[in-house]
């Protein structure tokens, strides 16, 4: 049994703490929360220790491992104290807003970067790995273009996105690391982006739409379109196109009922609210993934240095976004 702490129990981090606490060979042995108010929740419920510090975590012996589900600006510290004192990591997105912050801690954590691994959950949805899997395996033929649509529900409240560094490194990083994970490394990306869901956010200096498109090394061109607001649920979609075919992953239903009435045919029930159920199975599979490696002495993946490089894309697409030019990439 692994002995794992969480750090940070708000919404992402009680996700963690329910699938660790399920988890067969891990021994779920505290979470930690700045605010204690927001420890006894699951300490409670999953009937485990909730520390009365960091330093408590730090020093037990029986924690191997600690996963970072705090705001981002504290990932970097973190990753640092916790390798430092010996344990495996598994940091939540994004490593840090900050480009030369992160590639500093990169620089730092090299003797122990393969015991870190980041969140980014969409590349254990098993339908975004079969999808990436048969295209690797050639079913289509070589990848020509790549399709990622990713719209949220609604906006976040403005006091959230005003710390939030912005669509691109909030939103946008989890499809520049399904870009990578589909199409490899970028020669230039470009990005357009607008208003048009909320002026208030643009009063912030944020947009709330854009479109994102990349260049592969591999000659592969990769678009990515965003919104904050999707009247009709969280929008997950894929597409790979080549020489042979196409590959689709499209939304998930709750069920595979469909009405049928005078003003409609084939209606499905709304999308998954949020990323909460609509990556249920990816968030425990990207713990088992961790759990694996763990265990194994293999290196994990995704990996510091893949949180650093969907970083490098987002600063990127910001300056493409500010010059209205493509940003060529090293
Ligand atoms: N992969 C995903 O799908 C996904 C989804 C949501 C959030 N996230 C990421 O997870 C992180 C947390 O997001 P959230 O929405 O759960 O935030 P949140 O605000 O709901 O929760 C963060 C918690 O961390 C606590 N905290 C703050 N500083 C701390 C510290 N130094 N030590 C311990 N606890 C501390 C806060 O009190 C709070 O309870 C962010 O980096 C976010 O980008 C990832």
């Amino acid at each position: 049994m692994i002995g794992v702490a969480v750090l940070g129990c708000g919404r992402i981090g009680r996700v963690h703490a329910r699938n660790l606490a399920r988890h067969p060979r891990v021994r779920l042995e505290m979470v930690f929360d700045a605010d204690p108010a927001a420890a006894a929740h699951p300490a409670r419920e999953l009937k485990v220790r909730a520390a009365g510090g960091l330093t408590e975590v730090l020093a037990a012996p029986q924690v191997a491992a600690v996963l970072v589900a705090t705001p981002t600006d504290s990932h970097v510290p973190l990753i640092i104290q916790a390798l430092e004192a010996g344990k495996a990591v598994l940091c939540e997105k994004p490593v840090d807003l900050d480009l030369e912050r992160a590639r500093a801690c990169g620089a730092r954590i090299a003797p122990h970067a393969a015991r870190v691994m980041l969140g980014f959950n969409r590349r254990f949805d098993p339908s975004f790995r079969t999808l990436r899997t048969r295209l690797a395996g050639g079913e289509i033929g070589q990848l020509e273009l790549a399709l990622i649509t990713s719209r949220d529900p609604a906006p976040p409240p403005l006091a959230y996105l005003k710390g939030s560094g912005g669509l691109l490194a909030d939103m946008t990083i989890h499809d520049f690391d399904m870009a990578r994970y589909l199409a490899g490394e970028f020669i230039d990306v470009q990005a357009v982006g607008a208003n048009r869901v909320d002026p208030q956010i643009g009063r912030l200096g944020d947009i709330d739409t854009c479109m994102v498109t990349l260049r592969a090394a591999s000659g592969a061109l990769v678009h990515i379109n965003n919104s904050r607001r999707c009247v009709y649920g969280y929008d997950q979609r894929l597409e790979v196109f080549g020489a042979r075919g196409m590959l689709q992953a499209g939304n998930q239903d709750a069920t595979t009922v469909r009405s049928f009435a005078a003003g409609y045919t084939a209606a499905r029930a709304a999308l998954p609210e949020f990323f909460i159920e609509r990556y249920r199975e990816a968030y425990e599979a990207e713990v088992d993934a961790f759990v694996t490696a763990l265990e194994a002495g293999t290196p994990m993946s995704p990996d510091f240095n893949d949180g650093v490089a969907a970083l490098e894309l987002a600063a990127a697409a910001a300056q493409s976004l500010r010059s209205g030019r493509p940003v060529a990439l090293r």
